[in-house]
């Protein structure tokens, strides 16, 4: 579904990718670890168009090259990502959130009963129907994150990108949302690209865990071949692991 060929993207003299390789198939989740400052969101930023890679960069969506396309071109292709730091509108209800996702996310055109429609299917799929009428600043970040999450699903993706949706969270919170990742795969055919530092969350549910380092790919295995890698537990892991 994703391919992502010499990824590379410079600030003045820091490379902060350096030609990373990857594949990210169907009905996949996937997780992208490594320290703080090594790249990950950078990595995000030069997929989903936020940031311009350098030449010689390929990512290929669905076969189609997506490396000169907008953000909004791109997520409209079906590629949706939520954010580091949580955005969303707080002077608007929980639902007009969500709407905005449905409204804008996709496609083909949408009419309002069709948005209002995936918005709903949305709210009830994350489990926030309740909440529909809340005005978005009064959420505790627990339910902000989750909101991000059933926008992203109203504007119909195929693949979502994550970054630290579990940060911030209590353990039982971090279950809910993980549960939540794992039906969107098994019920709904979403791929799932995953950055995340909290190691109890991400490699409970990821197929496969890409790891990254000073901008390099450091390492990429199942959960347990990341776990047992010597030079992923002296980069990062350590004592968290
Ligand atoms: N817009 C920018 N301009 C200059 N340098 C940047 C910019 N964005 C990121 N960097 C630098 O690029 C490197 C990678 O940063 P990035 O935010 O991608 O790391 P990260 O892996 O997401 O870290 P964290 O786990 O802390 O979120 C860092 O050295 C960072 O300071
Ligand atoms: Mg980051």
């Amino acid at each position: 579904m994703l391919a992502v060929t010499d990824l590379r993207k410079e600030f003045g003299g820091l490379v902060a990718v350096d030609d990373v390789n990857f594949e990210i198939g169907d009905e996949e989740i996937v997780g992208l670890i490594g320290p703080n400052g090594a790249g990950k969101t950078t990595l995000f930023n030069s997929i989903t168009g936020v940031l311009e890679p350098e030449d010689g960069t390929r990512v290929e969506f669905d076969g189609t090259d997506i490396v000169a396309l907008e953000t909004h071109a791109i997520a409209r292709k079906g590629l949706v990502r939520t954010f580091q730091i949580v955005r969303v509108f707080d002077e608007m209800t929980v639902f007009e959130n969500v709407m905005t996702g449905a409204l804008f996310g996709n496609e083909e055109s949408v009419s309002e009963r069709e948005a209002e429609e995936r918005s709903r299917d949305a709210l009830e799929f994350i489990g926030l129907m309740d909440k529909k009428d809340m005005t978005t600043g009064n959420l505790p970040i627990a339910q902000k994150k989750q909101l991000e999450l059933a926008r992203a699903l109203a504007s119909k993706p195929r693949l979502l990108l994550l970054d630290e949706i579990a940060s911030g969270l209590t353990p039982g919170e971090i279950a809910e949302l993980t549960d939540t990742i794992r039906r969107l795969r098994d019920e709904r055919g979403i791929s799932v690209f995953w950055i995340e530092h909290i190691m109890d969350a991400i490699m409970g549910v990821a197929d496969r865990i890409i790891v990254l380092n000073s901008g390099r790919k450091l390492a990429e295995g199942t959960p347990d071949e990341i776990r047992d890698n010597k030079e992923v537990i002296e980069a990062y892991l350590g004592d968290e692991a």
